[in-house]
């Protein structure tokens, strides 16, 4: 009922709308309509009343719930459905739970903060409230689980494209982090139930460090990362970010969902990569190696060149990237 109530106002936004005229066309009385705006008002909706005259929106608050997100999406299917939280564990520990309920493809699982946010390796994820985005996307890919891995990039090309869209210039680190001037803002974390020849289903949890300022982080942390604020030096909208991103997901995804193609993703994180070119350490079985970054294969490997001049193929996970962010 809140949420009609709202879409009620947002309608009318210029005009004043009586609680009487409110209460007849959702069927409920004035004092039901009265304790809603009252409710709404606490969410942080500014909603001017004046005795006679009704109720007016000024504005809304940066929530990330459906109500907010609608506006600027223009999907068919990726976020037409949103399952909003104010506090949760973690969204992507929701979402497997969700799916393996049945939830449908498409839908995203969103939270205000997390208390116990995942990274990749088994790493926390700090998630304060109202501070960034936290979401997973619950996915049924119909392709041959080989080709899964690729739906990382195309995520990470769709989260770097809305960066753009707002003019945040950012690279891409294959396979799974967005860096905006040398540090991380976001990071993916992709999780899959599969058979052997069958994708259950597929958990994308994007992380963005939208409005974190530079004293939330922890010490250590901050070497490494930092947030859209920090580097743009602006207050961002999430819930604008959050539909660019979905808008152009669904637009990548389209085309991976047909055979696990991702050419145009594989293309933007090439184009965006902030490794090909440069020489980087992996560690691998506690040895550290230094090896130059030369391509992105079509498969969503990266490729790699020792100093003997030995191509070799990394998939993602094999490895983990040392250096990148000055440490
Ligand atoms: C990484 O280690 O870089 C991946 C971080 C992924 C964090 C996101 S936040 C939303 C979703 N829920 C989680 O618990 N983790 C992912």
């Amino acid at each position: 009922m809140k949420s009609k109530i709202l879409s009620f106002l947002k309608s009318n936004k210029d005009d004043f709308i009586s609680g009487e005229k409110i209460s007849q066309a959702l069927g409920i009385s004035r004092t039901a309509v009265w304790k809603y705006i009252k409710a709404l008002k606490e969410e942080g909706y500014n909603i001017e009343s004046i005795s006679r005259k009704g109720y007016r929106i000024i504005s809304s608050p940066d929530l990330l719930t459906f109500e907010e997100i609608k506006e600027h999406l223009i999907t068919n299917v990726i976020g037409q459905h949103i399952i909003h939280f104010d506090t949760i564990g973690s969204t992507n520990t929701k979402a497997k739970e969700l799916a393996d309920q049945g939830q449908k493809d498409g839908t995203v699982i969103i939270s205000e903060e997390q208390t116990t946010g995942r990274g990749r390796l088994g790493r926390n994820w700090i998630s304060p409230k109202y501070k960034g985005i936290w979401m997973s996307i619950i996915l049924r890919p119909t392709i041959d689980p080989n080709h899964i891995s690729k739906i990382t990039q195309v995520c990470a090309a769709a989260v770097s494209l809305a960066m753009d869209e707002i003019n945040i210039q950012n690279f891409i680190k294959w396979p799974n982090d967005i860096v905006v001037n040398s540090k991380k803002v976001c990071g993916i974390l992709t999780e899959m139930s599969c058979e052997l020849n069958r994708i259950n289903h597929v958990v994308l949890g994007i992380g963005i460090n939208v409005n974190i300022d530079d004293e939330d982080f922890p010490k250590e942390i901050k070497k490494i990362a930092t947030s859209l604020k920090v580097e743009s030096k602006n207050t961002i909208s999430r819930k604008a970010l959050v539909s660019k991103i979905l808008n152009n997901f669904e637009t990548l995804y389209k085309e991976f969902s047909i055979e696990g193609n991702a050419q145009k993703s594989l293309e933007i994180c090439r184009e965006k990569s902030l490794l090909l070119g440069k020489n980087i350490d992996i560690s691998r079985n506690n040895q550290i190696i230094n090896v130059k970054a030369i391509d992105i294969n079509d498969d969503g490997e990266l490729i790699v060149e020792h100093s003997d001049g030995i191509k070799e193929k990394l998939i993602s996970g094999e490895v983990s990237l040392k250096g990148i962010y000055g440490i």
